[in-house]
């Protein structure tokens, strides 16, 4: 089974990669944007020729959330017609999608877990050209898994655990924004999911039983706010520092983000199977990584 990866170099892409070993029945190919760029439509036909992949996994992004502000075309090339150009080229190598979409595509508003049906409106442009490359499969071809995750962090790339250690070891103080409440997603968890998904999927193939595709909400259990997941990061590092929380208006970003963004998870357990672990205890594995 051949699984071809886009964005391979990034934090999503390098988490699958870390955990490939332990599926030795899928040839996985990684392409970054100098082997295959997901905006160049001749660039994707031409390696999906070479290589012939069973399923692709589409984790290419523009994902400055705040440049995207001031760089709406390039969001757009590369969150919306990026991936409208994988589905046409899936339609006709018969490949099936998995994209991964974002917790940003609502505008907050909710007391409760989003769920897959709830009606999108995002309030950002990252957003909003991720909400267009959601509807570009959608219309394009229809053997596609749409994953939409949250607060994505990991060993790798450059993300919020990161930073917050980076700044821990230049500071002495620290103030986080309290009142923009989610899930903190592990990249690795996210990608055993991808990945038991095409188990699950190719097992569905050989038995000829129908698939389920679709979108899919997955980030880890739990729910806090980023304040809280700083003040977590600091309590297992053992870091003493002065944390404190505050007020999204006294933290400006060029990009609005949802107050509210937890997304419900029901779905996803009940079709793979699969059980979720807590974001403390994820957060516990990929510090121990760090190490
Ligand atoms: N990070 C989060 O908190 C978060 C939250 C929710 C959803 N998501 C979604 O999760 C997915 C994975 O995110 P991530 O954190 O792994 O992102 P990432 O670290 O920014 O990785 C994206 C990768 O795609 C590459 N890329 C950019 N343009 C490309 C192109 N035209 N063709 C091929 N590759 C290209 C990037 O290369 P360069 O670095 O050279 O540009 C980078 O290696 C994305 O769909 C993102 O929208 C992320």
């Amino acid at each position: 089974m051949v699984v071809l990866v886009t964005g391979a170099n990034g934090q999503l892409g390098q988490s699958i990669q870390s955990i490939a070993h332990k599926y030795p029945t899928i040839q996985f190919v990684y392409t970054d944007f100098q082997e295959m760029d997901i905006t160049n439509f001749e660039n994707c036909q031409s390696v999906f020729a070479t290589h012939k992949p069973q399923f692709c996994i589409n984790t290419a992004a523009y994902t400055a959330v705040d440049k995207a502000e001031s760089e709406p075309e390039k969001a757009h090339l590369i969150n919306a017609v990026g991936p409208e150009n994988l589905a046409k080229v899936c339609k006709e190598n018969n490949t099936i999608l998995l994209h991964i979409s974002t917790d940003f595509i609502f505008d907050g508003t909710s007391k409760i877990p989003y769920l897959e049906s709830d009606v999108p409106n995002p309030k950002s442009v990252y957003g909003q050209t991720k909400l267009d490359g959601e509807i570009a499969i959608q219309n394009n071809w229809d053997k596609h898994f749409i994953v939409r995750t949250s607060w994505v962090y990991s060993q790798f790339a450059n993300n919020f655990m990161k930073t917050m250690l980076r700044l821990a070891s230049e500071r002495d103080s620290l103030s986080v924004v309290n009142d923009q409440i989610g899930t903190p997603t592990n990249a690795v968890d996210l990608a055993e999911v991808l990945l038991k998904i095409i188990q699950s999927c190719h097992a569905e193939l050989v038995s000829a039983s129908p698939n389920n595709f679709g979108v899919y909400n997955f980030s880890n259990e739990g729910i806090c706010s980023w304040y809280d997941f700083a003040k977590e990061i600091f309590n297992q590092k053992s870091i003493a520092i002065n944390l404190s929380p505050i007020p999204t208006e006294s933290y400006p970003t060029p990009a609005t983000r949802p107050a509210y963004s937890v997304l419900d998870k029901t779905k996803i357990k009940a079709v793979f199977r699969i059980e979720i672990q807590d974001w403390k205890d994820s957060l516990k594995g990929c510090l121990k990584q760090l190490n």
